[in-house]
């Protein structure tokens, strides 16, 4: 298939359409892009469950009802009159010679997998078996294996049937708009590129931190922590973004050929580097195992063998049941000289960058000025809203949705990426599955303050940059951020 290209697709099917992904995002994403004029296909559900066209397409408007979408009559008639229903097992090939059926004199279906990751080997080999792979692309939600060798025996098993080409791998974070802005802000300003490496970057700090618990997931989480859950796909892919190199032309290769080498130029974690922790009364929380040791927290320091960052730690860090909800890069550069002008000479803060992913999308420069009494430093800050200034961006899964339709590959992962993340992370993933012991932490904290220990030697934590309603509530009353 060429990059340049792409056909859009004849047709969507979507394999678990009756779940709670679809119920609380895919419909919604569906319904935004047939409002736009970005929905040209008919959208087939496949799934267990007995269900009607007309239960297909009611689910869809209780969804939009349900999430506070306001609907139009006309585009809503639209999207439904595109939706129709397939009811079969994944196990029978019967209920693929039905979806050949209804697919017949479609050139280029795009199948997307909502489905437990235990089916996605099996549904694809199904496909294939029913002749309906050729021109196709796959996409598939996370988890992509759950260690670095399910990921690769589960990019074995795809690729006995599809090319790597055919497969979309979505993690919902490169659809984010403040996350698709990284490269744009990094390599079309001439003023950031020049300072962005080992000479003037002191430590590189990437926050996610959520003020609620894992709620209804309690059975899914159990089996898959923090780390899992957010560092080694999230987390992971914004670090690439921030650390890699300029893509040397367009199209998708060219930008992840520049974040695999930022991958392989990790080596792979060093467990004392990390800190576990699980929020008090997790436990207790439905679905959980007793006694669980599952990380609902991790912070973790880990460093770039190149040119540009050789020295410069890298910390990631994701809670649940934290003080905030928070998702930050922020770049913290080196202190300047102390000020030998000042009647007290002092050695000044050093200046940082945050880029804030969520809530409220922005870009923070903190820089220092002359304080109000003409003696001292004190922070200033340069704030940009990117709503204010943009709009609104669309929601990361209308815009993967979309993506994945027109064939633009860009925003899904790659099979080398995938595996060098689990690669990195292999050392801790390991100790995680032999009983490991997370550090208690009050829920509304900012998680054990044992990972304050990991910045020894460098730029403390810093409080996330919260949006001002956050701020108010959490004044004074929940710590530091780990400083
Ligand atoms: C998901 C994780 O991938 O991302 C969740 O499974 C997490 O645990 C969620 O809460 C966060 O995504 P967002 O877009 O709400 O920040």
């Amino acid at each position: 298939m060429s990059e340049i290209a792409a056909e859009p697709a004849g047709a969507m099917v979507i394999f678990g359409i009756t779940g709670d992904l679809a119920r609380k995002m895919t419909f919604r994403s569906l319904y935004r892009l047939e409002v736009d004029g970005q929905l040209n296909c008919p959208v087939i559900g496949v799934a267990m469950d007995k269900w009607s066209d007309e239960q297909l397409r009611s689910a869809a408007r209780a969804a939009l009802d349900a999430a506070g979408e306001t609907v139009q009559k006309k585009a809503f008639d639209r999207l439904a009159g595109r939706l129709s229903y397939v009811q079969g097992d994944f196990a029978d090939p019967s209920t693929y010679q039905r979806l050949a059926d209804r697919l017949k004199g479609c050139h280029r279906p795009l199948f997307y997998l909502e489905i437990p990751p235990s089916l996605f080997a099996p549904v694809v080999t199904a496909l294939g078996h029913a002749n309906l792979t050729a021109g196709a692309t796959v996409m598939i939600e996370k988890p992509f294996g759950h260690d670095l060798y399910s990921a690769r025996a589960l990019n074995a098993s795809l690729h006995e049937v599809l090319a790597e080409d055919q497969i979309l791998r979505i993690d919902h974070f490169l659809g984010k708009q403040p996350v698709l802005d990284i490269h744009f802000l990094r390599f079309a300003n001439a003023l950031l590129e020049p300072v962005w490496n080992r000479d003037h970057v002191a430590a590189v700090q990437v926050t996610m931190a959520e003020d609620f618990g894992v709620e209804d997931r309690g059975a899914f989480y159990d089996r898959v922590g923090a780390l899992r859950d957010v560092v080694q796909n999230h987390l992971l892919q914004v670090l690439a973004l921030i650390a890699m190199e300029a893509p040397v032309g367009p199209g998708h290769r060219a930008l992840w050929d520049k974040k695999v080498d930022v991958f392989r130029a990790i080596p792979d974690i060093d467990p004392v580097r990390c800190v576990l922790g699980q929020y008090e009364g997790y436990s207790k929380v439905a679905g959980v195992k007793e006694g669980s040791t599952t990380e609902t927290y991790v912070a973790l320091r880990l460093g770039i063998d190149n040119w540009r960052w050789a020295g410069v730690p890298f910390y990631l860090r994701a809670g649940k049941a934290l003080a905030a909800r928070a998702t930050e890069v922020r770049v913290i550069f080196k202190r300047p000289p102390r000020l030998a002008f000042l009647e007290e000479p002092t050695h000044p803060a050093p200046n940082q960058l945050v880029l804030r992913i969520d809530p409220d999308p922005g870009l923070r420069i903190v820089l220092l000025s002359k304080g109000r009494d003409g003696a001292a430093t004190r922070d200033v800050h340069l704030d940009l809203a990117f709503a204010a200034e943009l709009g609104q961006p669309p929601q990361p899964y209308e815009r993967l949705i979309h993506d994945a339709l027109s064939g633009d590959h860009s925003l899904f992962t790659r099979e080398d990426a995938v595996e060098e993340t689990w690669r990195i992370l292999e050392p801790l993933v390991d100790y995680l599955d032999h009983a490991p012991t997370p550090v208690p932490y009050p829920q509304g904290s900012w998680g054990p303050s044992s990972a304050g220990d990991l910045c020894r030697g460098h730029p403390p934590w810093q409080q996330p940059w919260l949006p001002i309603q956050q701020t108010e509530t959490i004044k004074g009353e929940k710590g530091d951020g780990n400083k």
